[in-house]
């Protein structure tokens, strides 16, 4: 059968399915780094990353929070609700790192507490600019209540990562979501949750069990994600 292929991202496709409800959600093995500037292939990284969504996911559903997956149809594909993604990355930081260091000059590893949310704008061809609530508004993106809505669940979506990632020796130190509408005008969880989209440090340290490996060129990136996924229990 012949899929229909909706977009293609940087690290993943989306493919028509025969519901139009539902879409199917690919993970490539493709890593990009810096608007993508910088582009590798890595074997098995689409899986691995897919493994990491799976269980990162299936704990927020437990912390009943709402996400566009249906289902897990194999290792590098699931299926998910169609939604109209929000062209917002939405990032939560409880430590310095990136571009809030370059940007802002803070020291990488400055504790904020509480955790900052921040609103950047899923535009390439801008290099995805950050954004304060005046310019939302004026780009009728969606509502200021509906962007309070997301602001809230991402630091619920945080203190339930946060926590659980503690209890395993590792500090979320920041990371980024997207959320998507569904046709009932529904705001819910959408994309991923990986090392691609997260900064994991070894708790009490800063290395990296993340894509920083690869943006800072520090090691082997699938290692680095086994090794995180071994400290989880994630069998891979
Ligand atoms: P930043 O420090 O580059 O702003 O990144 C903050 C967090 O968001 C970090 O965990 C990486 C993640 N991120 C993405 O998932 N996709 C992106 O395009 C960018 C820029 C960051």
């Amino acid at each position: 059968m012949m899929l229909t292929m909706l977009y293609e991202g940087k690290a993943k496709k989306v493919f028509a399915t025969n519901n139009p409800q539902e879409v199917i959600i690919y993970f490539k093995d493709d890593a990009t780094a810096f608007n993508g500037e910088k582009k590798d292939v890595f074997f098995d990284k689409g899986r691995v990353n897919l493994a990491f969504t799976r269980y990162f996911f299936e704990l927020l559903h437990s912390h009943n929070i709402k996400t566009h997956i249906v289902s897990f149809i194999d290792d590098v594909s699931l299926k998910a609700q169609k939604v109209n993604i929000i062209p917002l990355e939405v990032v939560v930081r409880n430590y310095a790192a990136g571009s809030i260091c370059r940007r802002l000059g803070f020291q990488k590893g400055l504790e904020f507490t509480p955790p900052l949310c921040e609103f950047y704008l899923k535009d390439d061809s801008l290099g995805d600019p950050i954004l304060c609530r005046e310019h939302i508004r004026y780009m009728n993106i969606i509502e200021e209540k509906e962007l309070t809505e997301i602001e809230q669940t991402a630091l619920s979506i945080n203190k339930a990562l946060f926590e659980h990632m503690d209890s395993f020796g590792v500090t979320l130190a920041d990371f980024k979501l997207e959320f998507g509408k569904t046709t009932e005008g529904e705001i819910i969880l959408a994309d991923e949750i990986s090392p691609d989209t997260c900064r994991f440090w070894i708790k009490g340290t800063m290395e990296s069990l993340d894509k920083d490996v690869y943006r800072e060129e520090k090691g082997d990136l699938i290692s680095s994600y086994k090794k995180l996924a071994n400290i989880l229990g994630i069998k891979l």
